[in-house]
């Protein structure tokens, strides 16, 4: 037997979904999350999301497991795990960086001289060395600071030295503290030339600077938007997360456009779709003071309406 739906449960289920008809199937092409992460401008989770400065370079793609976000450049890809939109920076773990409980043999690391990323940590603790480690440089200079030693000598104490061919408590001459540590002209930490077989990256020591078992492993990146993107875009785009939606930019002129959650695409912010309704029910066409009042009142109930409806979709 079929229960009549309450009129009122009917109106209040129904009042949300008017704006929203004939564009809420379309799926939205931006995500502002891939993973565990929060997606933000500049980064982005396809083509025609986030800034088209960092999308050659960044992609969320699935693991295996799930999606996770990677950073690609001219050495390899890279698994992004965290990302501070408040300093700019984040972390990325190398697959074949060393930690205390795994080391293995190392490619060179690399960054693209074109993109919009630059080393942000401090050091790159360089494993199994020529020794003694104080006489390798580059470019002449002496590239190892004997004044983190201490690092090298905690580092060492992991058993899986072993997998380098190490011995356990391996004498700490064939390690280097590279800090702080540049690229070289090919844009490379150059463990090839440099001989060294491995490297681990810190990220923090934890306030544990002797216990190697509890620091936290990455190489950290700063990220700039350049001059192309000008403070113009920054702001639009504060409007748009404000509002709910994911910057994202329309390919080939690449200008600024605002997605929504629903699937479609606005020049400035969410919220100006629910102004735009406001044509569509004929709203700017009524008595002024009718206007007035919606105009007041309507408009921002509509958009948080809109964003509420989606968000929690
Ligand atoms: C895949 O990505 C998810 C979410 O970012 C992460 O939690 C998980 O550890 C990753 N799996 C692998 C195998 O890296
Ligand atoms: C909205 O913008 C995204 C990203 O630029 C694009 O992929 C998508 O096709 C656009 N959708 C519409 C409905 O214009």
């Amino acid at each position: 037997m079929a229960m009549a739906p309450s009129p009122i449960f009917l109106i209040l289920f129904l009042f949300p979904m008017i704006p929203f008809t004939g564009t809420a199937d379309t799926a939205a092409s931006c995500r502002d999350t891939c993973g565990s992460l929060q997606v933000k401008y500049p980064f982005g989770t396809g083509l025609g999301c986030g800034s088209p400065l960092f999308h050659p370079y960044i992609s969320c793609t699935s693991n295996g497991t799930g999606d996770q976000l990677f950073l690609k450049t001219h050495t390899g890809t890279y698994p992004v795990t965290s990302i501070s939109y408040t300093t700019s920076t984040l972390t990325i773990t190398p697959p074949f960086m060393s930690t205390c409980t795994s080391m293995q043999t190392s490619p060179n690391f690399g960054l693209d001289w074109t993109s919009p990323f630059q080393i942000g940590s401090p050091s790159f603790i360089l494993l199994s060395c020529p020794s003694p480690t104080s006489s390798l440089t580059i470019n002449a200079s002496p590239i190892c600071d004997p004044s983190n030693n201490h690092l090298c000598a905690a580092i060492y104490t992991c058993p899986a030295v072993v997998a380098l061919g190490l011995p356990l408590f391996p004498p700490i001459s064939t390690c280097c503290v590279y800090s702080p540590a540049n690229l070289n002209n090919k844009g490379e930490l150059d463990l090839r030339s440099l001989k060294c077989g491995a490297y681990a990256s810190v990220v923090s020591l934890e306030d544990n600077p002797t216990d190697p078992t509890h620091w936290v492993y990455g190489v950290s990146l700063k990220y700039s938007y350049g001059a192309l993107d000008s403070n113009v875009v920054s702001s639009k785009c504060d409007s748009c997360e404000i509002s709910g939606g994911v910057c994202g930019y329309a390919p080939p002129e690449n200008s600024f456009v605002c997605v929504c959650k629903g699937g479609y695409n606005v020049s400035t912010d969410c919220c100006q779709y629910s102004r735009d309704q406001e044509d569509v029910w004929g709203i700017n066409s009524s008595p002024l003071l009718t206007r007035y009042i919606w105009s007041l009142i309507a408009g921002p109930v509509l958009c948080i309406f809109t964003w509420v409806v989606f968000k929690f979709n």
